[in-house]
């Protein structure tokens, strides 16, 4: 670390690590009991539906790790390497696997002869999905080329903060 930015003011705040272990512990939560769940009933028995649960939680699991890896960056350096850990685990790890599941949940039902959106749960994944395409729009196209989609440099930078807030 150069002198200069060990003057900077620290990068930890009261109440991360408490935020940061509820989050950690809530996804691990929610990705063990889902894979237990769905590798101990026979996967193979349900088809396409047993990649849905599992790469949904899976790509959650990534989105949180891909959040939290910006909690909070203040300095250049410690900045330019989170936002490539978040580009990582977000869009080039999780954004696929999320596509993948909700394919696999679409085409289960599908080649099952059974509607799409007949309730909240789809309704509303298919929504999530929406934002969370959204959200890669905004978040991409205001760093990318440097910002080139928004108009780059200082109108770019302003987007980026609908993409922190969403
Ligand atoms: C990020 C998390 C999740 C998202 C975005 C999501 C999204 C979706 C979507 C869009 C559908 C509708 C497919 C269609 O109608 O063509 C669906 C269906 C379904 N999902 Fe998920 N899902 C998620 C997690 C889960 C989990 C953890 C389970 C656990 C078992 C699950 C179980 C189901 C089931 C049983 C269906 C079929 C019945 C229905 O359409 O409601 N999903 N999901």
């Amino acid at each position: 670390m150069g002198e200069e930015e060990q003057l900077l003011k620290p990068e930890g705040r009261p109440g991360d690590v408490l935020a940061n272990y509820t989050a950690v512990c809530s996804i691990a939560v929610l990705v063990i009991v889902t894979w237990i769940t769905i590798l101990s009933n026979d996967p193979t028995n349900v088809g396409w539906f047993a990649f849905h649960p599992t790469l949904q939680t899976l790509s959650l699991a990534l989105f949180t790790y891909g959040i939290l890896t910006l909690q909070p960056t203040s300095q250049p350096r410690t900045k330019a390497a989170g936002l490539a850990r978040h580009q990582i685990a977000i869009f080039l790890v999780g954004l696929p696997l999320i596509l993948l599941g909700t394919t696999a949940i679409a085409y289960h039902k599908w080649i099952n002869n059974k509607e799409s959106m007949t309730t909240w749960h789809g309704t509303f994944g298919y929504l999530a999905l929406t934002w969370l395409l959204v959200q890669v729009g905004l978040g991409g196209g205001s760093v990318w080329f440097n910002g080139a989609a928004f108009g780059g440099g200082a109108k770019a930078k302003a987007v980026w903060k609908y993409h922190r807030r969403a």
